[in-house]
């Protein structure tokens, strides 16, 4: 259960005693030879998450926004033009991300409730006969908005349209919670971090690159020191890091794959599709709607809940906390004070997950048009 006030955020996560317990590690030399023992089956043991043979593994001391960049540096130059839809908060700020890194992106805007839209970029790519873009970028879970893209769908387009771009998929809140098949879904870079379906604390960026996009590294012209793959890579061969590693980290990792197998990644799917489902049930027994525009886009790992006209998100949240102590996840970007989040990913049963719908059931009454005064909570 929790051991501490019940987060329902999309992340982080609540960290098991288990994996807090493998993190309490005292400080190790990280070039001795059994730091080497320890951590290159750890990367080995992680392929079995992304489902690849084929790919690398690449971690970095970052959270996630540093796995965009760490994906994005490696395999690509300034001017390079990527493709990529816009359809959450998430989404939004890889695209912010790759227009700070002086790269072309051609946004697809969406509906914010919508997923990849695969049938346009099929036609964008069939037009582009010179293939200019160099990559198409997805974010498979959108946690704004609870929206879960088929990645198949999106591999697919590229193939019909005989298109050679890399394909990258933000999987940060989607990995080792839901079904994810690196290989099978031809993705080029998939990227991760330690703090959602991992069940750790945050600061391991978690990526798989596939041996196209190791091709694409040899070339690509975009700056990068701390991120780059091929100084990783290099210490990694020979079980090191290239500069000091997030030791607790990497045990807490191990640990966390051992829990995830023991489970079996398949049971570890049909929880968060179970305990999904029990949430989207309460939704609709309250009569209100989530932000994804349909049942083939419900997100496993977060709902995303419009409150009616007239309410305040903001004020249940706030009051869900000052009253019980829960946290849900605030609405993001232009959808703040509209919509709430319950996250229901990582270390959860079913008892746990009664909590957050039963908090948000008692916070109902929560004053209309209320501004809670503080600040700090709310999306940006
Ligand atoms: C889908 C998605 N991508 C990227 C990020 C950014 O990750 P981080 O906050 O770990 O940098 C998040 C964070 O919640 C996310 O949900």
């Amino acid at each position: 259960m929790f051991s501490q006030n019940p987060v329902f955020i999309p992340g982080p996560t609540n960290i098991p005693d288990r994996l807090r317990a493998a993190m309490n590690v005292q400080t190790q030399d990280h070039r001795a030879p059994d730091f080497v023992e320890t951590f290159a089956p750890v990367l080995e043991d992680t392929k079995r998450v992304f489902d690849t043979t084929e790919g690398t593994i690449i971690t970095f001391p970052a959270s996630g926004t540093g796995g965009w960049e760490a994906a994005v540096t490696n395999t690509l130059s300034p001017g390079d033009k990527v493709l990529v839809a816009r359809y959450g908060m998430f989404s939004h700020r890889w695209i912010d991300l790759c227009q700070r890194h002086g790269l072309d992106v051609q946004v697809i805007e969406c509906a914010w409730g919508s997923g990849a839209p695969a049938d346009k970029f099929q036609r964008i790519l069939n037009a582009d006969k010179a293939h200019e873009i160099k990559a198409v970028l997805v974010t498979h879970n959108e946690t704004a908005t609870g929206v879960v893209s088929d990645i198949g769908a999106v591999r697919r387009a590229m193939d019909a349209a005989g298109y050679p771009a890399l394909l990258m998929v933000d999987a940060v809140s989607s990995l080792a919670s839901m079904p994810f098949h690196f290989d099978d879904w031809g993705v080029d870079i998939a990227i991760s971090g330690s703090q959602k379906g991992f069940m750790l604390a945050t600061g391991m960026a978690i990526l798989a690159a596939s041996p196209k996009a190791l091709v694409a590294m040899e070339t690509a012209k975009l700056p990068r020191t701390f991120f780059d793959f091929r100084d990783m890579m290099a210490a990694n061969a020979t079980g090191g890091f290239p500069y000091t590693p997030p030791l607790q980290l990497i045990y807490g990792l191990r640990e966390s794959l051992k829990m995830l197998f023991e489970e079996g990644l398949d049971n570890v799917y049909a929880r968060h599709h179970r305990l999904a489902e029990g949430v989207r049930r309460a939704v609709q027994a309250w009569g209100l709607k989530l932000v994804a525009q349909s049942p083939d886009l419900y997100s496993d790992t977060v709902s995303a809940i419009c409150v009616p006209d007239g309410f305040d998100s903001n004020a249940l949240t706030d009051h869900a906390y000052g009253a019980y102590r829960v946290s849900f996840g605030v609405g993001l970007g232009e959808m703040n004070g509209k919509v709430f989040r319950i996250g229901h990913l990582g270390s959860l049963t079913e008892v746990m997950v009664l909590l957050g719908p039963t908090a948000c059931h008692s916070s109902r009454l929560a004053p209309r048009r209320t501004t809670c005064g503080r600040p700090h909570r709310h999306g940006r």
